[in-house]
């Protein structure tokens, strides 16, 4: 018989005393500060609590910025040899290190995210962006890229509020490392780290305007998109912006490279290790409250092991901790605005009235800020729109297959393609699965595993191109083939 066994644990908070927030920031262009015309707040989803005044950049800003970025690339950033270039991205790695702790505070802060999570994921794996792109920059010729690869010039970068401080670095470090300047945007509700970042920069002492940060929302990152003065257009975020995107570059010379959405099929197969994969369904799903474009948010259950693997998954779901990021043992913090919420909300009543099953654990969520117990719907069928739109939340779908046939067809029946997860134990069955999968990543027997060496990017509408790696350096050079 299994017993539950619960464990009460003391508040375990991180301090906030390690960060200064200003009252109300600028801009960073051409390796200062410049203060902001209007001005907007951001807020600790937790808590509400405006942090900051962060200004918003128009197109004088944009403008300024495209012209700092074009100045460093053509006097300064291009024709430093490869070997000087890497020097100033190892620095920056060793800064964000050293301050790791101040940017993890941060970062949760404006995010709602745990601390732990941001502390053990999101600040170390940004450091390592920066130190394996510092290692590519002298080497670019041996890259398989081509004998003499250059730069494309200035990239414009826009990503969105999930992993804030990492995704700029998925931008910033191959940028800078194949010899481009950079005019970054972060998204509205987590500009902090950012900020911080070009802190660092000024720091590294790199040279003024080889990357420039301008904060704003969408009508920002438009202007950055439609600018004559840029060269390549790099976003994460929405499928829905991505489509405008694409379409707003189609005319010009521009290069663009995409990471939009997923809904991502986890296929346990009736031969998978159930307690390992249990851990594995949870944090497929469950990882930063959902906000992962390649979280597993389809459950396929091979019908044999469903009614094992939802009673473990329900009994593991009893123990997530959900509240108060900043405590140390948070699993689950706060959802990341008040609009994300009431995009859950709906998404979840569209799971009820489809005729999906509800359950959630026991949780007692705070009565500020912006919250959504774990969740999972049982009996979804394909047609739920459930199934086929991204919620980007703790919410999770599950679906049952008989035949490994009918994983992969429904697997695959999406117009998504960023990720996707096999848990077997039979490695015969993993390769044939993973070659059938139209998906960038595949995982077997594990989730949601990052390294900046393994490139990382979707099919259909989850994207073009692909970061990380080596095929992520040909998407900021010349003539080099994207995918
Ligand atoms: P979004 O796509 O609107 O925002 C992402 C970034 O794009 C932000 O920096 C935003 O300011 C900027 N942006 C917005 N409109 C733009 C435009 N017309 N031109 C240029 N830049 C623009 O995403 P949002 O509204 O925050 O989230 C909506 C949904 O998108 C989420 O519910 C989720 O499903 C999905 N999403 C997916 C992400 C991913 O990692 N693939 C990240 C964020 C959201
Ligand atoms: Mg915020």
């Amino acid at each position: 018989m299994e017993t539950a066994m619960t464990f009460e644990y003391a508040p375990a908070p991180e301090s906030r005393a390690i960060v200064t927030i200003k009252p109300k920031y600028g801009h960073f262009i051409g390796g200062k500060f410049v203060a902001g015309s209007k001005h907007f707040p951001t807020i600790n989803p937790a808590t509400e609590e405006v942090l900051s005044q962060v200004a918003l950049a128009g197109k004088a800003e944009v403008d300024a910025a495209v012209k700092a970025a074009r100045k460093a690339y053509t006097t300064t950033w291009s024709k430093m040899s490869g070997k000087e270039r890497g020097k100033y991205l190892y620095r920056i790695a060793r800064i964000m290190q050293e301050r790791a702790r101040e940017f993890a505070v941060l970062e949760t802060l404006d995010n709602g995210k745990p601390i732990r999570e941001s502390r053990d994921t999101d600040i170390p794996l940004a450091a390592a962006h920066f130190f394996y792109h510092a290692g590519w920059a002298d080497k670019l010729e041996y890259a398989g890229l081509g004998t003499s690869p250059k730069p494309l010039g200035v990239a414009g970068q826009i990503i969105p509020w999930n992993f804030p401080l990492l995704m700029l670095a998925w931008k910033v470090a191959p940028a800078l490392a194949t010899g481009n300047t950079v005019v970054l945007k972060p998204a509205e509700s987590t500009p902090l780290t950012a900020l911080l970042f070009a802190e660092v920069c000024q720091q590294a002492e790199l040279p003024a305007g080889v990357v420039n940060i301008v904060t704003g929302d969408g009508s920002t990152g438009a202007l950055i998109v439609n600018h004559p003065g840029i060269d390549k257009i790099a976003f994460t975020g929405s499928t829905e912006v991505g489509k405008i995107i694409a379409r707003a570059v189609a005319p010009t010379k521009k290069s663009v490279t995409l990471e939009l959405g997923g809904k991502a099929a986890n296929i346990v197969f009736e031969d998978a290790a159930i307690d390992e994969t249990v851990e594995g369904i949870v944090n497929g799903i469950f990882f930063n409250q959902g906000h992962v474009c390649c979280a597993g948010s389809r459950l396929l259950l091979q019908e044999n092991v469903a009614e094992e693997v939802l009673h473990k998954l329900k009994n593991r779901m009893e123990k997530i901790r959900v509240g108060d990021p900043m405590d140390k043992n948070t699993d689950v913090g706060a959802i990341n605005s008040k609009e994300q919420l009431t995009k859950i909300v709906e998404l979840a009543a569209a799971g009820d009235s489809e005729g999906a099953e509800r359950w959630s654990p026991a949780c007692n969520l705070p009565a500020k800020g912006f919250w959504f117990a774990p969740t999972i719907f049982t009996g979804v069928t394909q047609a739920h729109r459930i199934a086929r739109e991204e919620i980007f939340g703790p919410v999770l779908s599950v679906l049952t297959f008989r035949t490994p046939a009918e994983a992969i067809e429904k697997a695959n029946n999406t117009p998504f393609g960023l990720s996707a997860g096999i848990w077997s134990e039979k490695g015969s069955r993993t390769l044939w699965a993973s070659q059938q999968l139209r998906a960038g990543v595949v995982w077997a027997d594990t989730f949601n595993k990052f390294d900046p060496t393994s490139p990382f990017g979707g099919y259909k509408e989850s994207g073009w191109g692909r970061e990380g790696g080596r095929h992520g350096l040909s998407a900021y050079l010349k003539g080099v083939s994207h995918e």
